[in-house]
């Protein structure tokens, strides 16, 4: 992972910037805009607005990046309950992305209260005041999680948040899900942006029940997903199920939790090849080009 990427701030469409990987070939955000995405992809699908009443809530953000997803759960919860008691722990494996964003001042235009605690946590990922214990995990995702197993944090919510499968299908594996799975509280809340039937197959098959998150400036739903019972969650459509049936549901694997990004892709696509699942070309004619 290379950390001399020249991050240059993007404008989104909602006034809000972000920045794009050359090592991933992709924008940290969705261009409909990134503060946007945060809220409605993140702090809404976890309903941390309704959660906030409680005395305590525990945060694992997954790809922490610019801290967007952090800083719009904090917004969130403490506009409800200004004294709710917030544990964060996040996950990054390039330092200097957080560190970036506060560099080029990218809060000011979301007209933010909490930059402080976001550049502390940035520069010396640990901030702890009366109602904040923040901690940032500097390294791959893949074996920080153990970390925080090990630790016994159970989140309310879990924001999924890395680069797309392909790019980096690493942290969207049974396995990788599997381990936040274990992370996430009995009543917590895992969302991501994706609707990826790998990603949600692989949610599944982590023994969690999966919704629907409404779409957002992109064409496409994200997903939510819990322990418990899938009733309580937005339900998925016809053709979202329809979906989970096709080839492209079947999910990454990587049994040890480190292989490569090529190897996980290989594996899939070999996998693909040999299961007699319908081809996912002639559902989207069914339920896309038709429409
Ligand atoms: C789509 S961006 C996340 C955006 C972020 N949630 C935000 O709100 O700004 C993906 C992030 O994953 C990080 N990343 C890539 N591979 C990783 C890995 N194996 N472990 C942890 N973080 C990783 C990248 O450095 C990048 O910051």
């Amino acid at each position: 992972m290379s950390d001399i990427e020249d991050f240059t701030p993007n404008l989104t469409a909602d006034g809000s910037f972000t920045f794009v990987s050359q090592e991933f070939g992709e924008a940290f955000h969705s261009h409909y805009g990134a503060k946007q995405e945060s809220f409605l992809k993140f702090a809404v699908p976890t309903q941390l607005a309704k959660s906030a009443h409680k005395p305590i809530l525990r945060l694992l953000d997954v790809c922490y990046g610019l801290g967007y997803n952090t800083a719009a759960a904090l917004e969130t919860i403490w506009a409800v309950n200004p004294s709710c008691q917030v544990e964060v722990i996040g996950l990054e494996i390039n330092p200097s992305v957080p560190q970036k964003a506060i560099a080029h001042h990218l809060f000011e235009n979301w007209d933010y209260k909490y930059t402080k605690l976001l550049s502390q946590l940035a520069f010396e990922h640990q901030v702890q005041t009366d109602r904040l214990q923040a901690t940032l995990l500097i390294g791959d995702a893949r074996n920080s999680i153990q970390q925080v197993n090990q630790l016994g944090f159970l989140a309310d919510a879990i924001f999924l948040d890395p680069f797309s499968p392909p790019q980096c299908p690493q942290l969207w594996t049974v396995e990788f899900i599997q381990q936040l799975s274990l992370c996430l509280h009995n009543n917590g809340l895992l969302a991501t942006y994706s609707c990826a039937a790998a990603v949600r197959t692989a949610l599944l098959a982590a023994g969690l029940v999966i919704g629907s998150t409404p779409p957002v400036g992109r064409r496409t739903p994200g997903t939510v997903a819990a322990h418990g019972e899938a009733s309580a969650l937005p339900p998925l459509s016809p053709a979202e199920k329809e979906h989970l049936l096709t080839r492209a549901a079947i999910p990454y694997r990587d049994p040890q939790l480190s292989d490569s990004a090529q190897i996980i892709l290989m594996r899939r696509e070999q996998e693909q090849k040999t299961c007699s699942l319908e081809p996912t070309s002639r559902w989207r004619k069914r339920w896309i080009e038709d429409t």
